[in-house]
C-alpha cells in the first residue's frame, strides 16, 4: 500500500495538465484502477486482516482523491496566471496619430444651442420626423386650403391602398413638436426641439433635408419682451459676441399672432461675414406669440396661458458661425470636408468652457 501511495502521489505531483491528471485518476482510483483491484482482494482475507486493510485502503483512496483535486486547482491557478501574463495591454501606448472622423458642424451647433437654452431653463423635446398632417398643419392653424401648405413644398407619403386617412408627411418644420409637447406636458412649459425637417427644395442655401430648432415657452405672464430677451441672450452666446443688434420685423405665420422675423446686424467684407457690426441684416429666425388656436390645439386653455415660440434654421446658424459657404456640402458625406469643418469628438460645448474652442 505504501508503494501505491508513493507511486501515485509522485505522479500527481509531476502531472503537467488536466489530461495527465485524469489518466492518473483512472489508473489509481477508477473502477478498474489499482486501488479497486486491491479492494477486491479484501474478500480473500481473514476478518482480522480485513479490519486493518479495509480502512487503510479507503484512506488511501481518499488521500489520492484529495491530492488529485488539490493538483487540479493548482493547475487552474497556474493557467490563469499564465493567461494574465500573456494577455496584457500597454495603455500608455500612443493612440492613432490621425483622427478618422469628426463631429459634424450641425451636431456641433445643435450641442451648442442646447447648452445655451439649457442654461436659460429650456429642456429638450423631440417628435417624429414622419408626421401626421394634423400635427404638421391643422393643429398649427394651417387648414387644408391655406397657401402655407403649398409654400412649404411638402413631401407627402401615400397610405396603403384602401386606407383613407389623410397622408403622412415628412415634417416640414419642427413646429408640430409644440403641439405634441403641450399635449404631453401641459402648461407651464419651456422646451426646445431640435431635429431634421424636409422640403422639396434644392440650391446653395436649400437642401431637401435640413435642421431646425423650435422653441416654446408657455406660462401665465409671458410677453413679447421675454421673447426678445431670450433671443438676444441666445444669439450673443451662440455667436460668442458681447453685443448684437437684432431687428424684429413684423411678419406673418399662421401659428403666431403677432409674428416677427428676426434679423441680425452683420457685414460682408470680401465675402467674409461678420456678426454684430456693419450695415447689413441677415434673417435668422421666425417667431411670435403663440396663436390662441394653437395653444387650444395643444390642450391648454388660451384664456389662462399665453407664450412665445420661435423656429431657427440650425444649418443656417452653423454656416454663419463657421463660415461655411454651401449648404449642400453638409450632406455630401465627404470626409475631406468633415476633416476641414468638423470638430473633435468628446469636446462637448458648454458655456463655462467656451462653446467652440
Ligand atoms: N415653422 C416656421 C418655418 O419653418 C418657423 C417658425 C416661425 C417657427 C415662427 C415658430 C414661429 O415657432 O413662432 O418656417
Amino acid at each position: 500500500m505504501d508503494d501505491l501511495k508513493g507511486k501515485y502521489l509522485g505522479q500527481i505531483a509531476d502531472a503537467g495538465d488536466e489530461n495527465a491528471l485524469e489518466a492518473i485518476r483512472v489508473a489509481a482510483v477508477g473502477k478498474k484502477g489499482e486501488v479497486a483491484l486491491k479492494m477486491r482482494e479484501l474478500g480473500k482475507m481473514t476478518p482480522e486482516e480485513r479490519q486493518v486493510a479495509g480502512p487503510a485502503l479507503n484512506a488511501l483512496k481518499d488521500e489520492i482523491n484529495s491530492a488529485l483535486s488539490a493538483k487540479k486547482a493548482a493547475l487552474a491557478d497556474a493557467a490563469l496566471d499564465e493567461r494574465l501574463r500573456t494577455e496584457w495591454l500597454d495603455v500608455t501606448l500612443p493612440t492613432r496619430a490621425r483622427r478618422q472622423g469628426a463631429i459634424h458642424p450641425v451636431s456641433q451647433a445643435t450641442e451648442e444651442l442646447t447648452a445655451i437654452f439649457a442654461e436659460l431653463g429650456f429642456s429638450v423635446a423631440e417628435g417624429p420626423w414622419i408626421e401626421d398632417d394634423w400635427y404638421n398643419f391643422d393643429a398649427l392653424n394651417i387648414p387644408g386650403h391655406h397657401p402655407a401648405r403649398a409654400e412649404m413644398d411638402t413631401f407627402y407619403m401615400h397610405r396603403a391602398e384602401g386606407d383613407n386617412r389623410p397622408p403622412h408627411v415628412l415634417r416640414t418644420h419642427t413646429s408640430p413638436v409644440q403641439i405634441r409637447s403641450m399635449e404631453k406636458q401641459g402648461a407651464p412649459i419651456r422646451i426646445i426641439c431640435p431635429g431634421g425637417v424636409y422640403r422639396a427644395d434644392y440650391d446653395q442655401t436649400h437642401t431637401p433635408m435640413f435642421h431646425q430648432v423650435e422653441g416654446l415657452a408657455i406660462d401665465k405672464d409671458i410677453s413679447m419682451a421675454n421673447l426678445k430677451w431670450v433671443l438676444e441672450e441666445f444669439v450673443k452666446a451662440f455667436f460668442e459676441v458681447d453685443d448684437v443688434e437684432l431687428r424684429f420685423r413684423a411678419s406673418h405665420f399662421p401659428f403666431t399672432e403677432p409674428s416677427a422675423e428676426v434679423d441680425i446686424r452683420c457685414s460682408w467684407d470680401n465675402g467674409q461675414l461678420k456678426i454684430g457690426e456693419g450695415d447689413d441684416w441677415m434673417e435668422i429666425l421666425g417667431s411670435g406669440m403663440v396663436h390662441p388656436k394653437v395653444i387650444a390645439a395643444g390642450g391648454i386653455d388660451p384664456e389662462v396661458y399665453q407664450g412665445f415660440a420661435f423656429g431657427i434654421g440650425i444649418d443656417r446658424l452653423a454656416m454663419l458661425k463657421y463660415g461655411i459657404p454651401d449648404l449642400r456640402a453638409f450632406f455630401d458625406s465627404d470626409l475631406r470636408w468633415l476633416r476641414h469643418y468638423g470638430f473633435a469628438a468628446l469636446d462637448m460645448p458648454n458655456l463655462h468652457g467656451g462653446l467652440s474652442r
